[in-house]
This record gives structure tokens, C-alpha cells and sequence, in this order.
């Protein structure tokens, strides 16, 4: 330690006296407690998304909780509703007023889009010390990427084609569990016939679109999904195909309650878990729902694929795109968060409470749900045989301009009483021309 020329010989000594005394006193606490000498580079970690429901905020939690743990004070910045697009519109204003969170749950096509901008960090300095490339599919490494750099960090793999059961309601009607179109039907009328609402749907357009989807891919299968919303070719969305897809979907309305417009999805969810309602056609976050009421798969719910979907996987990965920051504390701690969300530990807490499974390859699922396991298996089945298919509905598979069109132009044709399959289709296809 170098001398303080400013003091006397006597107070220099004593300074140097006291300098040691306060290193071993600072080792020795930092031996006691590792977190508290980190509490100096320690910065706050502000981080958007739409995660509200009871499920989702459990799942928030385990985020909250090991952002915390390593000495960061966290800045929720939950904005709740229909589907995320509430969240992006709040954040689009705080990015263009210079004030972006550290990271936002961002997700498919838009990752590029907004990078595009310039306004999101690279995180490869993680990414390289981690080897995320080793312990990622290559499908959801490749959108996390721009330009080679990663620029977001996945979180998770839902499922949307899910068809979710109270057993209890269809016990009590005698209705049977549907695996295929005619089979939904059929219980659809026994049980209206019973009194009891058969599908639980929440009338906001991503949710009607997420229905049309899994319609889609169920009476369609996976080349017709691929065809009409990710190629988004126009023979396909406005052929024979897609007339009966719109026709089935249009079939399944008498089957809902009149109070389903504008519904949030999670109340939809509780209408089954209460039994006031047989079914919902919706992503597997619907069984953080569940599960956040205590209700056990296999007993209080049961999860089956939707109908005539069994070999497909409509997917979601939901990440968090990095922003650039000014303060280096806080880039510090979004390094922090980056890694810690693809710790296994991490994933797996998150993951149980969400619904969803594990996006980093090789973790065990001994503590996961058969809806779970069931899911990780299908994932990679689907994966080798073509069958694995973004979701259109939850902004995986086109630009967001093209999908809020199209959310728009299926939900006119949900809501009306008039509007012919034809009509619709027309309407579908000039939405993908949305820019
Ligand atoms: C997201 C899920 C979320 C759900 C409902 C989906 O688009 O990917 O993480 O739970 O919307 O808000």
C-alpha cells in the first residue's frame, strides 16, 4: 500500500494500521457472508412481461427470487393483459423515450425485429462461457441470434395445442374425452345437453386465434399448418383446407358461453377448475393456472392433445431480449440474469410453476408432471419429423404487423353471424400483406 504523502509519519502508520485491520475485518465478513462485498456491484434488474395470473406470477417468483440472491434489487414491470400486447405497447414507449427496462419478454420474429432497431445488447459473453449453443436446439439458438449474436435468452417450450379436461364434469355427463373433431363434438353436445358449458373460451383475439390454430393444425395437420401461417402462402390460406378449418372452428361457438367476450384467458381456465365449464382449448400455461389452485393432473384436470393433434407440437418459446444499458452495474446484473436463466436450477423452478418444460437440453424431468414428460417427448418426436410448428397466434411465426391482421380478420369472422368462410379467407390473406 502506497503512503499517504498528505499525512504526518505517525498518523501515515496509523492509516496503514487501520487499512489492514479493515481488509482482514472486510475478508472475514466476506468469508461469513459471500453476498454482501457483491451488494457493491450489485444493479437493479428491471424486467417486463405480462406474467399476472396466479400461475405466471408464481413462475415470476423463481425469477425474482435468484436475481435477488445474487445481490440485485429487482424492478418488476408487469403489465397485465390479452396475451402480451398490452406489455409490448408500454414497452414500445418507454424505449422510444430512452428508458428501456434491462429486459423484456420479447418472442419469435419480433427478437429480429427489434434488434434491428439497435436498440438491444449482445450477451455473448455469457452465451460463449456457458456454451448456450450445446444446450439449445438448434430452432430456438438460431432466433435468439442476430446476426450471430445473442441478443435474448430463452426461458421455456410451451405447448398450445392442448386440450384441458375437468374429469369430474365429464364423469357426472357421461360425456367421453374427445381425441379427434367428430369426438369433440359429439361430447360438446352431450354435455350442453347436460347444462354444462362445454368450452371455456376467452373471446380476445389472440385467444381466437390460438383456437383457429389448433383447429388448424387438427383438422389440417402439421404441412397445411406450415403452409398457411409460416410459409403464409395464399393457395393454402384461401383453399378447400382452410374453408373447412374455418367451418369446424365457426362450429365449435354454440359450444361457448355468451360471456366469453373480452374474457381473460386465466378465467377461462377457472371456469374449469370450478367445473362451471368441460373444457379449454388452450397453451399448457393454462396448467400454471391448475396447479396455482391446488388442482392435481390426473385428478383435478386432465391434459390431452386437442383433437387430431397428437403427433404435432404448436410451440412457444418465450425469452427475454437484452436492451442496452448505460449504467455498468446494471449490465453487470443483466449478465447475471442471462446466466441465470439458463441455469438448470433456474429452469426447472420456473418451468414446474409455469406449465411449460425445460428449453435447455438433457435436464432430468423427475420433478415434472405426465402432462410435462408427455410434452418433452412430443417436442422431440416433432422435432425429427417435421411436425414441430411455431405458433401464430403467440408471436412465433410472423412478423407482428402480419399477426395482429390476422388476429383481427379471425376474430371478425368469430364474432359474426354474416361473415362467410369465403369472406374470411379473403380477409386472411390480405392481412399478410400487413406491414
Ligand atoms: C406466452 C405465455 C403466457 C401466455 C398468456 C403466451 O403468449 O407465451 O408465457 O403465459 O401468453 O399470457
Amino acid at each position: 500500500m502506497k503512503p499517504n504523502p498528505a499525512l504526518g509519519p505517525s498518523r501515515r502508520r496509523r492509516s496503514s494500521n487501520t487499512s489492514r485491520l479493515t481488509a482482514a475485518a472486510l475478508l472475514l465478513i466476506s468469508l461469513l457472508q459471500p453476498g454482501l462485498l457483491r451488494q457493491a456491484q450489485a444493479g437493479d434488474i428491471e424486467v417486463l412481461h405480462w406474467w399476472t395470473s396466479g400461475g405466471e406470477a408464481r413462475a415470476a417468483l423463481a425469477l425474482k427470487a435468484s436475481m435477488q440472491a445474487k445481490g440485485h434489487s429487482w424492478k418488476d414491470f408487469a403489465v397485465a393483459g390479452s396475451g402480451g400486447d398490452s406489455a409490448i405497447t408500454v414497452l414500445r414507449s418507454r424505449v422510444v423515450s430512452g428508458n428501456a427496462p434491462a429486459a423484456a419478454q420479447i418472442k419469435g420474429p419480433s427478437l429480429q425485429a427489434w434488434a434491428r432497431e439497435g436498440v438491444l445488447t449482445s450477451i455473448n459473453e455469457v452465451a460463449r462461457a456457458e456454451r448456450w449453443d450445446e444446450l439449445l436446439p438448434q430452432v430456438v439458438s438460431d432466433q435468439m441470434k442476430y446476426r450471430g449474436d445473442y441478443i435474448a435468452v430463452p426461458v421455456n417450450v410451451h405447448r398450445v395445442n392442448w386440450l384441458w379436461v375437468n374429469p369430474a364434469v365429464f364423469a357426472r355427463t357421461g360425456a367421453k374425452v374427445p381425441n379427434s373433431w367428430d369426438e369433440f363434438f359429439a361430447a360438446a353436445e352431450t354435455l350442453k345437453k347436460a347444462g354444462v358449458i362445454a368450452l371455456a373460451h376467452g373471446g380476445q383475439s389472440w385467444q381466437d386465434l390460438t383456437l383457429l390454430e389448433t383447429v388448424a393444425i387438427g383438422v389440417g395437420g402439421a404441412d397445411f399448418y406450415r403452409k398457411a401461417f409460416v410459409l403464409r402462402e395464399a393457395a393454402e390460406l384461401s383453399g378447400p383446407t382452410m374453408e373447412k378449418v374455418l367451418t369446424t372452428y365457426k362450429r365449435i361457438k354454440p359450444y361457448t358461453d355468451r360471456n366469453a367476450p373480452g374474457r381473460d384467458w386465466n378465467l377461462a381456465t377457472a371456469m374449469v377448475i370450478k367445473g362451471e365449464a368441460a373444457m379449454q382449448l388452450m397453451g399448457d400455461w393454462a396448467k400454471g393456472e391448475f396447479l396455482a389452485a391446488g388442482s392435481l393432473p390426473g385428478k383435478g384436470f386432465i391434459c390431452t392433445p386437442a383433437p387430431g393433434t397428437a403427433k404435432s407440437f404448436i410451440y412457444v418459446v418465450d425469452s427475454f431480449a437484452m436492451f442496452k444499458l448505460k449504467n455498468p452495474a446494471n449490465s453487470a446484473a443483466q449478465r447475471d440474469l442471462a446466466s441465470a436463466v439458463m441455469s438448470p436450477e433456474f429452469q426447472e423452478a420456473f418451468n414446474l410453476s409455469k406449465g411449460s418444460i425445460p428449453v435447455r437440453l438433457g435436464l432430468k424431468m423427475d420433478r415434472f408432471d405426465d402432462c410435462a414428460k408427455a410434452s418433452a417427448l412430443d417436442f422431440n418426436a416433432a422435432a425429427k419429423s417435421a411436425s414441430l410448428l411455431p405458433s401464430i397466434a403467440n408471436g412465433m411465426a410472423a412478423p407482428s404487423a402480419i399477426e395482429w391482421a390476422l388476429k383481427d380478420a379471425v376474430s371478425q369472422y368469430w364474432n359474426s353471424d354474416k361473415m362467410s368462410a369465403a369472406e374470411a379467407m379473403k380477409r386472411m390473406v390480405e392481412a399478410t400483406r400487413a406491414k
